[in-house]
């Protein structure tokens, strides 16, 4: 599939839940926010179908998002039902790691291929202030639990000036002794995040410098395996650092856009197609679904979909635009 500027889209994203068991205070209000009833979110058969024929117009890589898609039932059996595909492609999951400890050998043994773990504090009370539950341990135990299986494991954090931006070296760390990615995200100005203020990746690197007593030279960029003849994959921009195993990623959607490189489409829990994660425009696969359509149909549907990706987001630009949809129903 290739959008109207000439972009491969081979990167699916399925929001299986706008719950969370969570309550990060950039992401969602205290109080919580589901209005979706059981009926208003796709079945697992319906996602399995949507997925099994993305991967048939070449779909190479799906991940799962909330919310949080732990909380979802079935979603070790949707894992499943893609990895028994003939096109089978590479899957994996972004979560906070509450409840991965208990589960991620069954993930695992279902075809998960890789693991991104949400963590923006290793302070049990900034933390628990954070996301409102006394959960770090949970969240640590699942790393250490997801490392043990041998599966990828990267950590995202999202560094926010005041709050949480004091941590980052101690989150830099979960990547010196372990083959773990560290990746420090830029705050997009959604929903509730829109009050609080960002640290660029350029911040983040000076303090990781400053406070490991490094220099400029100490650090590589590497792309490693994001890469294709050198150019990224995917939105971060890897480093290695002297004296580290894992390496330490930033994600500048907004200071150092990459949507030129992008190749995603998102699917959200009720079942739209969304081209871009800032637009509010999308395309219903659930009524075409629930109306009876053809495999044909919904085919026509997401390269409609792909056409009108458009070619960049407008962060920053006030335009009207924006979707007012939150983080935690579009997937991140
Ligand atoms: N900007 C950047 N990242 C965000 N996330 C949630 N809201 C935002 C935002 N406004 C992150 C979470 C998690 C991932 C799913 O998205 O911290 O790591
Ligand atoms: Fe839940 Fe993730 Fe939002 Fe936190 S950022 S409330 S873990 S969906």
């Amino acid at each position: 599939m290739i959008d109207g500027f000439g972009r491969i889209i081979e990167y699916l994203r399925v929001s299986v839940t706008d719950k969370c068991n969570l309550r990060c205070r950039y992401c969602m209000p205290p109080e919580g926010v589901s209005k979706l009833s059981h009926s208003d979110i796709l079945t697992i058969e319906e996602i399995t179908r949507i997925c099994a024929l993305l991967c048939e117009m070449g779909v190479r890589r799906v991940r799962f998002t909330g919310g949080e898609p732990l909380i979802r039932k079935g979603i070790t059996d949707l894992i499943h039902n893609l990895s028994s595909l003939d096109n089978a492609p590479e899957i994996l999951m972004t979560t906070n790691g509450v409840l991965l400890a208990k589960s991620i050998e069954a993930l695992y043994e279902a075809g998960l291929a890789g693991v991104n773990i949400s963590l923006d504090t290793t302070d049990r009370n900034e933390f628990l202030r954070m996301t409102g539950s006394d959960l770090l341990s949970d969240v640590i135990n699942s790393i250490n639990a997801a490392y043990e299986t041998g599966i990828r494991i990267k950590i995202n954090c999202v560094p926010i000036t005041g709050i949480n931006d004091k941590e980052i070296p101690k989150i830099a760390e979960f990547a010196r002794n372990r083959m773990i990615d560290v990746r420090f995200i830029e705050l997009m100005p959604i929903g509730c995040a829109a009050g609080y203020d960002r640290v660029t990746g350029e911040g983040v690197l000076h303090k990781i410098i400053h406070s490991f007593g490094l220099s400029e030279g100490d650090l590589h960029p590497d792309y490693g395996e994001d890469s294709q003849n050198g150019i990224p994959k995917g939105p971060a921009l890897y480093y290695r650092i002297k004296g580290f195993a894992g390496r330490i990623g930033l994600i500048d959607p907004i200071s150092d856009s990459f949507c030129d490189k992008c190749n995603r489409i998102r699917l959200t829990s009720t079942g739209q197609i969304k081209p871009c994660l800032y637009f509010s425009d999308s395309i219903d696969l659930r009524k075409l679904i629930r109306d009876g359509c053809t495999d044909e149909d919904i085919k026509e549907a997401v390269m409609r979909a792909i056409a009108a990706k458009p070619r960049e987001h407008r962060f920053g630009i006030l335009d009207g635009n924006g979707d007012s949809r939150k983080m935690y129903q579009i997937g991140g």
